[in-house]
């Protein structure tokens, strides 16, 4: 299991212009102030190390290679992500994905260099699939509502509780995330009170008008959904 607990909320930068360089660091420093039980990013692989070390919250990679060696041009080592200060690698996200094979050779490596895991699946068949490579956690996240204003909460709520019933039948101690479309905190909360330990999202914060706000809003959901 993990060195330090997963965070609740993770943010997921990909390649939005309201996260890249200076941006994302201003970005970060805003959810720290809510606390890193609540919020973990994933910046782009550039802004890295640049991000890791200057904030509490954990730093997630969006993609990591089952590669420990020198030579080893433009790939990107777990070896190399420890010594940056992340936290965890994001791995198979259907904007990234890869062999079930090379999931368990990162997942194994990402663990031998401390790093957590957080592999994502795009149906619960497939979350039960992944359970079986031991990650520390998994994402479910159906690609059809990835960037839309219709949240897998309101859209799909049969997928999160069969995500998490399909992981933890494999293996209770993996964590279940979700994601798709969150962004409101009735999104986080009822994701929560369906099973989900947490949620990944991207573009409700990143395409957000008032991006404290939404924030605030994300923080409310995690604290109405573990007091119900
Ligand atoms: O990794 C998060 C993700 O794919 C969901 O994106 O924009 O629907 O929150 P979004």
């Amino acid at each position: 299991m993990p060195s330090s607990p997963f965070p609740r909320v993770i943010v997921n930068y990909k390649a939005y212009e309201t996260g890249i360089a200076e941006a994302g660091l201003k970005l970060a420093f805003i959810m720290e102030k809510y606390g890193k039980e609540f919020f973990g990013i994933a910046p782009q692989m550039q802004d890295l190390t640049f991000i890791a070390r200057q904030t509490s919250i954990p730093v997630f990679s969006q993609h990591a290679d089952p590669l420990d060696e020198d030579k080893a041009t433009g790939w990107v080592l777990p070896r190399s992500l420890a010594k940056a200060g992340v936290f965890g690698v994001i791995l198979n996200h259907s904007e990234r994905p890869l062999p079930t094979g090379r999931i368990e050779e990162t997942i194994a490596l990402a663990r031998k260099y401390g790093l957590s895991s957080l592999v994502c699946a795009n149906s619960p068949r497939r979350a039960r699939e992944i359970a079986k490579l031991s990650p520390d956690a998994i994402a479910v996240e159906p690609p059809e509502l990835i960037g839309t204003k219709t949240s897998v909460s309101e859209a799909e709520p049969k997928v999160i509780e069969k995500a998490v019933k399909n992981v933890h039948d494999v293996n209770p101690d993996i964590l279940v995330f979700v994601g798709a479309g969150i962004h409101s905190s009735g999104d986080v909360s009822k994701a929560l009170e369906l099973g989900a330990y947490g949620v990944l999202l991207a573009s409700g914060v990143m395409k957000a008008r008032d991006v404290e706000g939404e924030i605030k809003a994300l923080v409310k959901g995690v604290k109405d959904g573990l007091s119900k």
